[in-house]
């Protein structure tokens, strides 16, 4: 028996709350490859370049993998993408006008944010979407490993860095409430 007829009033059929996940997954990690991008535009000489590159590069990848599956699955895009744009390349050039260790603590709050947001699709993914939940969960892995990276190279010693980060973190937060839903 389809589980969609036993659905509470008010929850999202299954099709639905699968497209809102793959829209607000796309989008973040745009906002992702954005945000390492406008750290690059300020520090491209500084020494913690090659590492910004590296995690730009994965991010990428996550970016088109999920720019295939949202094809594939004729999920639209979010019709927020030209403004995390802006917002992502601006919080990327921003932390780290502060210095790289703002930089840093920018890296460690969106993936703590991100590593969440993943972990609560993988728990709610069956095994019908297997290879989606896979995915899911090697990005979450390399989201981790960009946090501890970002932990390494002295997010906690940023000036502000408990203010700093909660501000990022409830801002990612609105960010994929809005893009799973426009
Ligand atoms: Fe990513
Ligand atoms: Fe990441």
């Amino acid at each position: 028996m389809s589980g969609t007829r036993h659905r509470l009033p008010g929850a999202v059929p299954p099709d639905v709350a699968l497209r809102r996940m793959l829209r607000v997954d796309h989008a973040g990690e745009y906002g992702a490859a954005c945000i390492y991008a406008g750290q690059l535009a300020v520090l491209r000489r500084s020494d913690k370049a090659p590492v910004l590159r590296e995690m730009q590069a994965q991010e990428q990848q996550h970016l088109d993998r999920f720019a295939e599956l949202i094809v594939h699955r004729r999920v639209r895009p979010t019709a927020m993408l030209p403004f995390w744009h802006a917002a992502g390349f601006a919080l990327g050039a921003m932390t780290a006008a502060l210095g790289e260790r703002a930089a840093m603590a920018c890296t460690v709050a969106v993936e703590e944010a991100i590593d969440a947001h993943y972990a609560t699709q993988i728990a709610a993914l069956d095994d019908d979407e297997h290879e989606l939940r896979e995915t899911l969960a090697r990005f979450r892995d390399d989201e981790l490993a960009h946090r501890d990276i970002g932990l390494q190279h002295g997010a906690e010693q940023a000036p502000g860095y408990r203010l700093l980060s909660a501000v990022i973190k409830r801002g990612c937060r609105m960010a994929i409430r809005i893009s799973e839903r426009i």
